[in-house]
């Protein structure tokens, strides 16, 4: 996985820095996709790092708090150094994906993820029931949620890649306008 720490500077510019993170394990993930394509709009002075430990974070046990496996200090050192998270999350059983549940319960009592940014991206206009508990889980968690940076793009049943996604006339516009409100509002909180 690409590390923030040497990018923050790149070719001069401050980058902002968004880490996403598709809650599918799926080798054809449509939210693995969405955010890929994302990366492919994403704004002069944005920079996207895919977060791809998710299957490999043990499952969360509240005893290990006090001394996280190595995979769950990478996972916070990375959210703390994101300006903003982009999270693409499908939904299982009208829930959140237990992979995807997994990660934050481990960032639940971390010091970095509380007040972070959040763009919640959605692959599927279906998935109401996930995408409820899924705010509410941020909101307990005191998260950000940037509502004009999070947008739904129905990709259901759709075969597209990346590319076609990001170059598509409606698809295309719909991920860059939401990129460009994240990035000012990261702008914005930075004055
Ligand atoms: C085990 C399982 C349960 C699912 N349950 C739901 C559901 O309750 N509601 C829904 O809209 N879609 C449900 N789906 C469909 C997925 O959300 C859909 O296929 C989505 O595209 C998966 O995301 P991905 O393409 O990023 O892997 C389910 C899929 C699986 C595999």
């Amino acid at each position: 996985m690409r590390n923030f720490t040497d990018l923050r500077i790149t070719n001069g510019v401050e980058m902002v820095r968004l880490l996403a993170v598709s809650g599918s394990l799926r080798q054809a993930s449509s939210n693995s996709i969405l955010l890929r394509a994302a990366e492919r709009l994403c704004p002069e002075g944005v920079l996207v790092v895919h977060y791809e430990g998710l299957a490999q974070l043990p499952h969360f046990n509240p005893d290990l708090l006090e001394d996280p496996p190595e995979a769950v200090t990478e996972l916070r050192a990375i959210i703390g150094q994101a300006d903003g998270l982009l999270f693409s999350c499908p939904e299982y059983a009208r829930g959140i994906p237990g992979a995807f549940k997994n990660m934050l319960d481990w960032l639940v009592s971390s010091e970095e993820f509380p007040g972070k940014p959040v763009a919640l991206f959605n692959s599927s206009p279906r998935a109401s029931h996930a995408q409820a508990a899924l705010r509410l889980v941020l909101d307990t968690m005191s998260a950000r949620i940037i509502e004009e940076a999070s947008i739904t793009v129905n990709l259901l049943s759709s075969r597209s890649s990346a590319e076609s996604i990001a170059t598509d006339p409606v698809t295309g516009p719909l991920i860059g306008t939401a990129l460009g409100a994240f990035k000012r509002r990261l702008d914005n909180q930075n004055l």
